[in-house]
């Protein structure tokens, strides 16, 4: 990350800037890329939201994020000062016609007009259509503007074409930047080196040698104050059909022309477009939804996800998938997705679980290789090998793990996924955004499943807070001889 360019010289507006998010997220981000030198001192970030705040108090709660979400040992007291005077704010209603868009432009017009101008949408999705007309109308759209709009992209394939349209009156399509925050994570990246960039392991990357494939986002947090939005999502709809098909089609997608955008965007739109469709059978066989109850969380006692909310639901934490895809490559291998919330673990991770031979020469049948790739904690590699047992002269065989952690190997910290996004925005570097069709595709595919579970077709089932989930995500995966990572050996 030393090596980081300074980007141009920016004004970011962020429409939503009170947020868990921007808090969460955005401005620590924005931190570390001023700390790694990323950041010219003449940026400004520019919060918009309702709430009337004075530009100080804006900046006290930006402060208190940084306390909050920045490593101590990276909290700088002169380096924080610095960020802060970047920071302004500007009390609009951007989804309203008749807000303060005055005091807007006036802070943009201290700029010069070829300033790069980036709009972050970070409010609820139904919105982004009023704030860019708004934002047309103010004339404050200029050349060099671009727009990021957060996840998720409506919600459903209907809601999502809406959204586009009504950006797309304003913005032309190479200036939107929806954002996944999935692709800005350096090992999910890494997905694109490791099989490109090494001949041997592509050679091995198809239904001839890979018996199945395991794509896990397992979070221990609950739905923390986010019960608002969370119940009128579901696991569904906030990370698989977004962060996971991503993750899935950097694993199957063939090899790109190039490492630009589109070439990225079409081989991956390839792979979205051949998941072989949900049909009545597969979505009660292959697909699992499921609800936390009471439990542990990190050894803590937690409620159950309907005592959260204090009412029925019918929204689920967690899901499980077997996707399949068809294509010559793929034929007949399983991609098991699956995420929740309160699991026993934080882990974000692909599993590539190689076939077994089917050989007598040993004593004992060989097992699966398994290659790990982690997003996160711990960000790294491993892969489990058969080796000979040394006490055993009858070539007895025992499992050998290579396992590397890539911040200990390389030394250096891995940056949170937005950093790089952030300021991809402002380079005008769309290739770890998402392009409209895809966003569709990936609606298109979850459609079924997303009827069959309103229409109650598949059973909610229970898991117990801080375990791995139900049981019936288990037999899925035993009805074909298969197991969940925890449970391989
Ligand atoms: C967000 C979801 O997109 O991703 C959250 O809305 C989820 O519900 C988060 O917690 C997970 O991100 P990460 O980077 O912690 O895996």
């Amino acid at each position: 990350m030393t090596q980081a360019q300074q980007v141009k010289p920016f004004d970011y507006i962020i429409f939503g800037a009170t947020g868990d998010l921007t808090m969460r997220k955005l401005l620590p981000a924005f931190y570390y890329r001023l700390s790694a030198g990323q950041v010219p001192h003449n940026a400004r970030i520019i919060g918009t939201a309702r709430s009337p705040l004075e530009r100080s108090v804006y900046q006290d709660r930006a402060r208190d994020a940084l306390k909050r979400f920045v490593q101590p040992h990276d909290f700088h007291e002169d380096l924080v000062e610095q960020f802060l005077n970047m920071i302004h704010y500007v009390s609009l209603d951007g989804s309203k016609a008749e807000s303060n868009w005055g005091n807007l432009r006036s802070l943009l017009n201290e700029s010069p007009q070829e300033q790069i101008r980036v709009f972050y949408f970070a409010t609820a999705p139904n919105l982004y259509g009023a704030i860019s007309e708004n934002l047309h109308k103010e004339g404050l759209v200029t050349e060099e503007s671009r727009v990021v709009l957060e996840k998720p992209i409506g919600i459903d394939l209907a809601s999502a074409d809406q959204i586009n349209d009504e950006v797309g009156r304003f913005f032309k399509e190479n200036n939107v930047f929806r954002i996944d925050h999935y692709l800005g994570k350096e090992t999910v990246q890494d997905v694109i080196a490791l099989r490109f960039a090494n001949p041997a392991l592509e050679a091995v990357w198809s239904a001839q040698y890979i018996q199945s494939v395991q794509i896990t986002a397992a979070e221990t947090v609950g739905v923390e104050g986010r019960a608002a939005y969370y119940d009128h999502s579901g696991a569904l709809r906030d990370m698989v059909q977004n962060h996971l098909l991503q993750v899935l089609c950097l694993v199957a997608m063939e090899q790109p022309a190039s490492l630009e955008a589109d070439a990225v965007r079409d081989a991956k739109v390839k792979v979205l477009q051949s998941l072989r469709p949900m049909d009545e059978a597969r979505l009660k066989n292959d697909t699992v939804r499921g609800q936390y109850t009471a439990g542990q969380s990190n050894g803590i006692a937690v409620p159950g996800y309907l005592q959260e909310l204090g009412e029925s639901s019918n929204t689920e934490t967690y899901v499980a998938l077997r996707a399949e895809i068809d294509n010559p490559r793929w034929n007949g291998v399983p991609f098991y997705i699956r995420t929740a919330k309160r699991l026993k673990q934080k882990v974000s991770e692909i599993v590539i679980r190689f076939k077994a031979p089917e050989t007598s020469l040993f004593p004992q049948q060989p097992r699966s290789s398994l290659l790990v790739i982690r997003i996160q904690p711990d960000e790294g590699l491993s892969w489990s090998l058969e080796t000979k047992n040394p006490l055993d002269d009858n070539f007895a065989l025992q499992k050998a793990t290579l396992d590397v952690n890539f911040s200990k190997a390389f030394d250096v910290r891995y940056p949170d996924a937005y950093e790089r996004l952030l300021l991809d925005a402002v380079r005008g570097y769309p290739v770890l955004f998402i392009r409209r069709d895809e966003v569709e595709a990936a609606w298109r595919w979850v459609a079924p499943i997303m009827e069959a579970w309103a229409n109650n077709e598949v059973p909610m089932t229970e898991y117990k807070a801080g375990s791995w989930g139900p049981k019936q995500a288990e037999e899925m995966l035993a009805a074909r001889g298969d197991v969940w990572h925890e449970d391989m050996e």
